[in-house]
């Protein structure tokens, strides 16, 4: 069985309550078989590994070890820091920064040379879905990824978000979402090495306490990519909660 997730994806954004007091709140939630990781912006990331026993994700990093990039990071720095993972190909880095597949692979691969494990984000626009076009999208950006050369990674996490779920309160429903998912195993066991037909595959776009009971027992998802929702810790222990409840279908 795969391993099951809970990422908070902070974004540009803190929890108003405060670092330190959120990593309490949430470190004191049981969290039984979920892996919860914790993605601030970069320059946190130093603090809150040394400060918590939660994990630790990057929310991006550069497609290279060494060069001048200015404003760029290393993959090996995020791992000096105490992250573990690193989000890669998020939509909001794919459309607003004009990320493509081929920079997203090479980023996937600069990571896993450093051993950080990727959090790869793959998912279609609204005119997609209504064009009846979602699966070939997601296998292609599946396919993409395998350029980096995944043999050599002991483990990868997928998140699945629709972009039109993202920060929209629009989410998809649980038997949508299972869908989906169905078709993107498929294309990871066409297109990835054998091993990884079986990863993690995370659901992300307005996850809240309300809706992951149907994501829950309708999704067939290892987890959550959680963004507004993670900010508070009160509605992120809520879903972690939710994530304990026996309805739940791994
Ligand atoms: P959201 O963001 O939960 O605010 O929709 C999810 C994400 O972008 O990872």
């Amino acid at each position: 069985m795969s391993n099951r997730y809970l990422i908070a994806n902070w974004k540009m954004n803190l929890p108003p309550e405060g670092i330190t007091a959120y990593l309490k709140a949430v470190a004191t939630e049981p969290a039984g078989n979920v892996r919860v990781l914790i993605a601030p912006p970069f320059p946190y990331i130093d603090n809150i590994a040394g400060e918590t026993k939660l994990g630790v994700a990057a929310q991006n990093c550069a497609d290279r070890e060494k060069a001048a990039l200015t404003g760029e990071v290393a993959p090996s720095m995020i791992s000096d820091c105490g992250a573990r993972f690193v989000i890669l190909g998020h939509s909001e880095r794919r459309n607003l920064f004009g990320e493509s597949d081929t920079l997203i692979a090479r980023k996937l691969a600069a990571a896993i040379a450093v051993g950080l494990t990727p959090i790869l984000c793959i998912g279609e626009e609204l005119r997609i879905r209504e064009a009846g076009q979602v699966a070939t999208f997601l296998a292609a950006q599946i396919r993409a990824a395998s350029e980096a050369g995944l043999d050599s990674v002991p483990e990868i996490v997928v998140a699945y978000e629709p972009v039109w779920a993202i920060g929209t309160g629009r989410n998809a429903s649980g038997i949508m979402v299972a869908d989906t998912v169905a078709h993107i195993r498929e294309a990871m066991e066409r297109f990835w090495p054998a091993r990884f037909k079986d990863a993690p595959l995370l659901y992300g776009g307005s996850v809240t306490p309300d809706n992951v009971d149907d994501l829950e027992t309708n999704g067939r998802i290892d987890g959550y990519l959680c963004g507004g929702a993670s900010l508070d810790s009160g509605k992120f222990r809520s879903i972690l909660r939710g994530m304990q409840r026996p309805s739940a279908t791994p």
